[in-house]
């Protein structure tokens, strides 16, 4: 079994998604085991504890450096024992320090087809704002694995959705997440964990 940590800032619909999925038993190697959160007001933190999820807070602001604030979610995930990392709306910037404690461990879901609308800067909202701005007519999410290069990593899942007349950033952002988010990161977290509790 893959013990899974849920990295959080916001709303958190795509942990509340990994956590439907589970119950229902599409998740049948991983178990989530904490929801680390960036910000202590993200409302991903109720719905862990709703579902009766451990959950931490780890705010960059509370460390001097980059190096610091890495070695203390390190720290966390491995005082819990933690397998995978899955990254669902974290927008703190991880460093190396994570990275390398997690090799091809850490799966991130962002709202476009990467290589499109992607890297620094690319988060949220502005993702599809920066789609509607550029007239594409088909856009998606994507699922890949976390490495140095922001949205960089080996892309595992793909989902396109259409782009429809009249859409706003708000109204294409809840079709993309209906549509392909909440699809696909309960089936990539699947994918890898059953290939890391094969490998123990
Ligand atoms: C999601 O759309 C996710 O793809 C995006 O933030 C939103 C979080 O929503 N992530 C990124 O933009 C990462 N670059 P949620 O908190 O409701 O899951």
């Amino acid at each position: 079994m893959t013990d899974i940590a849920v990295l959080v800032s916001g709303g958190g619909t795509n942990l509340q998604a990994l956590i439907d999925a589970e119950k229902a038993g599409k998740i049948p190697h991983g178990k989530i085991r904490l929801v680390l959160a960036s910000n202590p007001k993200a409302y991903a933190l109720e719905r862990a504890a709703a579902a009766g999820i451990e959950s931490a807070v780890v705010s960059r602001k509370n460390y001097a450096s980059q190096q610091e604030y890495d070695q203390a979610i390190v720290d966390v995930l491995k005082a819990h024992d933690i397998d995978m990392v899955i990254l669902a709306g974290f927008l703190s910037i991880l460093g190396e320090t994570v990275i390398r404690a997690y090799p091809d461990r850490i799966i991130n879901i962002h709202p476009s087809l990467i290589p499109s609308f992607c890297g620094k800067g690319f988060y949220g909202l502005k993702v599809h704002e920066a789609a509607l701005e550029k007239g594409v007519k088909v856009t998606g999410a994507t699922v890949h694995l976390v490495n140095e290069i922001p949205d960089g990593g080996r892309i595992l899942l793909q989902k396109a959705v259409y782009i429809e007349d009249g859409d706003t950033p708000e109204v294409l952002q809840r079709r993309v997440m209906e549509q392909a988010e909440w699809i696909l990161l309960p089936q990539a977290a699947e994918m890898v964990a059953a290939q890391l509790s094969e490998e123990e």
